[in-house]
């Protein structure tokens, strides 16, 4: 996942339509004062998550780091974090049948916020999951276990929606982040169920499908290998393999 700037930033790609850019000729200083004042209050409403974000790759820097340096080496290969963009937020509120309404918004959408943690291990994928959600300023909220219980189609990480306060010139406010946790070779299998499931948009070919959920049980079977070996090599006992909450 990579931060998404809601506003179209490529080279040459023009900011408004021509439809927008004549509505706008045409529109009264009252209609121009409404639009921007919604446009605050939507960019307002999404750095809300921006923040929510940082605080929580901050948690995961520092374990991340902190981890490093007393067990001597580093259980979290990558930390990816991005905000949805406004149209995906408004494309999956009317999809879910959500009132455009940002409050109707912030309480029934989980992912605006999103971060994925991976991780080497299968262990690693749980001690750092706790770690984190046992902070004191870190609230729980939903907890789905794709790893204990993987999807029908292969699909495994852990994920957690949980809400981080963030301290604004207001006041402390918190905002609901989600997160997924899961180790190198289940994000090599996501990845490439993701875009085989969009190429043949959404309609994919049983025997691909068959094929992933083959390659998810190789991968799974890939992780237990290198967890085993990777223990037998520093000489640890048997790691955390599930929840302990
Ligand atoms: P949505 O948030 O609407 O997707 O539904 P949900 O909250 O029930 O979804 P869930 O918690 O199961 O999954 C949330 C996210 O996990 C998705 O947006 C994807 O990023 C990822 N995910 C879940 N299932 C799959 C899957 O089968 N394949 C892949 N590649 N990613 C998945
Ligand atoms: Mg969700």
């Amino acid at each position: 996942m990579s931060e998404d700037d809601p506003l179209p930033t490529r080279p040459g790609t023009p900011l408004l339509s021509d439809r927008a850019v004549e509505l706008l000729d045409h529109a009264d200083s009252n209609t121009v004062a409404e639009l921007t004042a919604l446009r605050d209050q939507i960019n307002r409403f999404l750095m809300r998550y921006k923040f929510g974000v940082s605080e929580v790759e901050t948690k995961l820097t520092i374990l991340r780091e902190e981890f490093n340096f007393t067990a001597g080496y580093n259980p979290i290969e990558n930390i990816a974090c991005r905000v949805k963009p406004l149209d995906g937020v408004l494309e999956k509120a009317a999809r879910k049948g959500i009132p455009l309404d940002l409050d109707a918004i912030k309480d029934g959408l989980s992912d605006i916020a999103g971060v994925r943690v991976i991780c080497s291990f299968v262990s690693d994928v749980y001690r750092i999951f706790e770690m984190l959600t046992s902070q004191d300023d870190i609230t729980v909220l939903e907890v789905k276990d794709y790893i204990a219980h993987p999807k029908p189609n292969g699909y495994r990480s852990l994920h957690v929606i949980l809400e981080v306060p963030v301290f604004l010139s207001s006041g402390p406010q918190q905002v609901r982040v989600e997160v997924q946790f899961r180790t190198i070779a289940m994000d090599f299998w996501a990845s490439l169920e993701h875009k085989t499931y969009y190429k043949y948009d959404r309609q994919v070919p049983k025997h691909l499908i068959e094929g992933l959920t083959e390659a998810a049980e190789t991968a799974a079977h890939l992780d237990a290998t290198m967890e085993r070996l990777h223990h037998e090599v520093r000489g640890y006992p048997e790691p955390p393999r599930s929840l302990s909450i």
